[in-house]
């Protein structure tokens, strides 16, 4: 498998074509961005990281029946994904408050949730990724609404499989954002990462936080949180 073009550069990643035409190669970027861009920075090793990690969820989540873009690891920054329109939403789910939520409702990070939420945002870096809702999304025609019941089925299937995962390893999942794709045959696919750019992970007995919110909010540890990550989950 070969690259051709380079199809798309976004702030952690960059997505090339291949000489197959269903095929695209991610390659991730030590490159990290906060607050819509606005903060920017470099957390060493990260794509090393983000790649090893979301390919070993990614695996783990296909052996559970969630069908997902991921081929082939290539090498340690690059992977072998289905070519697939993304669905322009940011799909978000939260077993915990924390960020966002705790700011917009007033709950203290940490307030265990009653029941799972379940969030969309609009994928447009130029509004900075609005929330919507199922009427938005249907209005907008961002999504179908078969598919958004089969997105909404899947990340709630999707927490419950990773929450009682990562649990093993000591790692409490508190909230996390998935992106969706489209096949050429219509097919809808998990995308994109699952990674300590894209989840919160605390530990489970500490509470301490293993993910971006300690590049996020200046908490230092960034590199060793990252690493903490792939050594809990692989072993290394
Ligand atoms: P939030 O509390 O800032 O809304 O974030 C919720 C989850 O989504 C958190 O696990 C981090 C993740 N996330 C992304 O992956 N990309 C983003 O651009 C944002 C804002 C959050």
């Amino acid at each position: 498998m070969e690259k051709t073009v380079q199809l798309y550069e976004g702030k952690a990643k960059k997505v090339f074509a291949t000489n197959d035409e269903n095929v695209c190669i991610v390659s991730y970027k030590d490159d990290a961005t906060a607050f819509n861009g606005a903060k920017k920075g470099t957390i060493v090793g990260k794509g090393v990281i983000n790649n090893r990690v979301t390919n070993h969820l990614m695996r783990m989540l296909e052996g559970q029946g969630i069908p997902t873009h991921y081929i082939k690891e290539l090498s340690d920054r690059e992977t072998a994904v289905k070519r697939v329109t993304i669905v322009p939403l940011e799909v978000i789910v939260r077993n915990i408050a924390a960020g966002s939520l705790s700011k917009r409702l007033g709950l203290p990070e940490g307030t265990k949730l009653a029941k799972t939420v379940l969030e969309f945002s609009y994928k447009d870096d130029a509004l900075g990724d609005p929330m919507v809702n199922s009427y938005h999304i249907f209005a907008m025609q961002l999504a179908t609404p078969e598919e958004l019941k089969l997105i909404s089925d899947y990340a709630l299937k999707i927490n419950e499989i990773l929450t009682a995962y990562l649990a093993q390893f000591n790692i409490e999942l508190v909230d996390f954002k998935l992106e969706f794709g489209k096949t050429s045959d219509g097919t809808i696919v998990l995308a994109d990462e699952i990674s300590p750019d894209t989840c919160r992970f605390w530990d489970s007995v500490s509470h301490e936080k293993l993910d971006k919110d300690r590049f996020r909010r200046d908490l230092g540890g960034v590199e060793d949180a990252y690493q903490e990550i792939l050594k809990r989950l692989m072993g290394e």
